[in-house]
């Protein structure tokens, strides 16, 4: 510590920071101190000089004057915008009426005495602070964004949440155990990372996309309680939400129950709202079946934050005779109160080409109380009334129609109603519409690869009920034969031990019961159109691994940067990750991926063919 006034401003030592910038108060007047950071701003008042210094902490204001040391205050003549500095210099109140309100350090300021500069700043590419710059700039520049506060302020968020996770599962026996990162594919619906093996000619090791097969291993290891915050990797298309490389507090348990592991995990939730944000929800949290979920909202992560709720016409307009419902399998509509009059026929057809883009063929529409268009022209006046009946509908109301097959019908209403919600602003921003979503489909059929797909994940256990039903299709499909319709439509009836917690429309995280029989496991894969061969070669160590006395387990995992985006209010999880990709998957900023040297390539055995 420096004891003496010293104005020789080189005998600042570093290591020795008595406060952070942000962190001085009226109390600390009469403080010698010794500071560190940044030129936030740099004014000249004839003959006094003040700096605005920070750090991410926040701001204080540094003054100097010639009567408190002139060659220091000499010195910070040469000071400009984020040079990287040290001052020594005594807390004192600011002058009369020259208090900032608007800063936490508002009420003093630091006199320097001493001042060493340790680097210079290029100006800056762009204003910190500053959101209308663009992305890409930013994401350049990130370290210099972080400079920010929104980012910072974000960062040590993310941390809070991270720390309070990790006491919350240590206090309840977990244990954090890390599993590998090179490995081999574990299935999650995206395309996986490779990593070419220089040793093994031929042969790649797959980024995980979760630890799922890891940590089922742990417990048939007998690690009873696991959690871990851990890098997932996935190559698919990215959003708002997703990132290529992503964080997971990935949890599972032995000797659980579905109702277990909802009522631990809706109280970590809900410990860090309170703690975090200051948000209390009671529990238990409601539990929203899947086909509820998509009956009412069109979704299986529905925002409920707001009504415009799916409303089924299908029985009603049966026989109605206008081929666009009467030839649909199902018939849906949602109504926007007062819409007939306030919204136009170039944004009805703006809309229409909206749920195109998801599949629909059309977007009939009644406005209530008009007797054109282009429903009601084909339909008789009792059924428009009784459409308006069913929809509570007042004069000037607008429904929307969709009429296609069910999965069509949810997917194209659900977005409309969700466009509609944003569009309207319908949405209450104070709300904090917590849930679980649960008994999800096991399997889901895509007509266009014939074959059925999981749902969550392969090692989902179906329910109990159907474990009959998995079993005889299970036999069906290994024979060879292409399943029957029926047999199709059974299966796409079997449901899940699976559930999944949605955030005001966001999916937070999903889990499920595991299979813990290697018998069922090979069901599945077999129900999924996994060869023999394929099923050894890929899963072979974790079937053989099930039959040394598996107990039966389950967990889950939440995505920690999409926790830590609602947390803080950001609106894409690059808002709290410290150096993200852009939506093309490229890192700016590191200027990755990028070409490597042929001779790097020989080593691992590596051809280009970029055709
Ligand atoms: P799932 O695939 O549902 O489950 O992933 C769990 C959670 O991870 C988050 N997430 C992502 N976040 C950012 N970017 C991405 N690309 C991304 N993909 C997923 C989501 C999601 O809810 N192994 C299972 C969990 C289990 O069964 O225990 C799994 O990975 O918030
Ligand atoms: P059309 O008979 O094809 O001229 O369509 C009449 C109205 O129904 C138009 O407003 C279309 O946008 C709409 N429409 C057509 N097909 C569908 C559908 N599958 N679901 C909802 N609306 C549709």
């Amino acid at each position: 510590m420096h004891s003496a006034v010293s104005t020789a401003s080189t005998r600042i030592a570093l290591g020795m920071r008595t406060h952070l910038d942000g962190s001085l108060r009226r109390s600390d007047v009469g403080q010698r101190v010794t500071l560190f950071g940044w030129v936030d701003s740099r004014r000249d008042h004839g003959g006094v000089i003040f700096v605005d210094l920070r750090d991410r902490t926040g701001l204080v204001q540094v003054v100097f004057q010639p009567e408190v040391s002139q060659q220091t205050h000499q010195e910070a003549d040469a000071l400009r915008g984020e040079f990287a500095i040290g001052i020594t210099g005594m807390v004192r109140p600011r002058a009369e009426g020259m208090a900032n309100p608007k800063l936490e350090t508002g009420e003093i300021e630091v006199a320097a005495d001493g001042l060493v500069i340790y680097n210079r700043s290029r100006p800056l590419p762009f204003p910190l602070d500053d959101l209308e710059v663009d992305e890409n700039l930013r994401l350049k520049y990130r370290y210099l964004e972080m400079r920010g506060k929104q980012l910072a302020r974000n960062l040590a968020v993310r941390h809070r949440i991270a720390q309070r996770i990790r006491r919350f599962m240590d206090e309840r026996g977990f244990l954090e155990i890390e599993t590998p990162v090179l490995t081999k594919s574990t299935p999650e619906g995206a395309r996986d990372y490779l990593v070419p093996s220089r040793v093994h000619p031929g042969e790649f090791f797959a980024l995980p996309q979760s630890p799922q097969i890891f940590k089922q291993i742990l417990m048939v290891a007998g690690m009873d309680r696991y959690f871990q915050i851990v890098r997932c990797f996935r190559d698919e298309d990215l959003r708002a939400d997703r990132q290529p490389e992503f964080t997971q507090l990935d949890v599972e348990l032995s000797w659980t129950s579905q109702d277990q592991v909802l009522t631990l995990h809706e109280e970590l939730i809900t410990t860090l709202l309170r703690e975090i944000r200051g948000v209390e929800l009671p529990l238990p949290l409601q539990r929203m079946t899947w086909a509820e979920a998509m009956d009412r909202f069109g979704s299986d992560k529905p925002d409920t934050r707001f009504g415009l709720e799916l409303v089924d016409l299908t029985e009603m307009t049966r026989d109605c005779g206008f081929n666009v419902f009467s030839g649909a399998p199902v018939v849906k509509a949602i109504r926007v109160p007062g819409g007939g009059a306030t919204i136009s026929r170039s944004q009805i057809d703006a809309m229409t080409d909206f749920v195109k883009k998801f599949g629909a063929k059309g977007l009939a529409y009644i406005k209530v109380g008009e007797s054109a268009g282009p429903v009601v022209k084909n339909i008789t006046p009792e059924l428009v009334e009784r459409i308006s009946s069913r929809m509570e509908a007042q004069p000037s109301d607008l429904i929307f129609f969709g009429a296609d097959r069910y999965d069509v019908v949810c997917e194209t209403l659900g977005r409309l109603r969700l466009k509609l919600g944003q569009d309207l602003k319908l949405i209450d921003e104070n709300r904090w519409d917590l849930l679980w979503v649960v008994d999800f489909p096991m399997f889901e059929w895509h007509p266009g690869d014939r074959r059925f797909y999981a749902m969550h994940h392969p090692f989902t256990s179906p329910k109990d009920e159907s474990l009959p039903l998995v079993a005889k299709l299970a036999q069906a499909a290994a024979s060879g034969q292409d399943l029957t319709a029926e047999q199709i439509a059974e299966c796409a009836q079997i449901k899940a031990n699976a559930y999944d917690m949605v955030l005001n429309g966001v999916e937070l995280g999903g889990g499920s019961i595991r299979i813990h029989r290697r018998d069922v496991q090979e069901w599945v894969f077999q129900l999924l159109g996994l060869a023999p061969d394929e099923i050894r070669q890929k899963f072979g160590f974790m079937l053989e691994a099930f039959e040394f006395g598996t107990p039966p387990h389950g967990g889950l995992a939440f995505g920690l940067d999409r926790l830590a985006m609602l947390l803080t209010g950001g609106a894409a999880i690059r808002d709290v990750i410290a150096f993200p990709k852009t939506q093309q998957a490229r890192d700016l900023m590191a200027d990755a991926p990028g070409p490597v040297d042929p001779g790097q390539l020989k080593e691992l055995h590596i051809k280009l063919d970029l055709g």
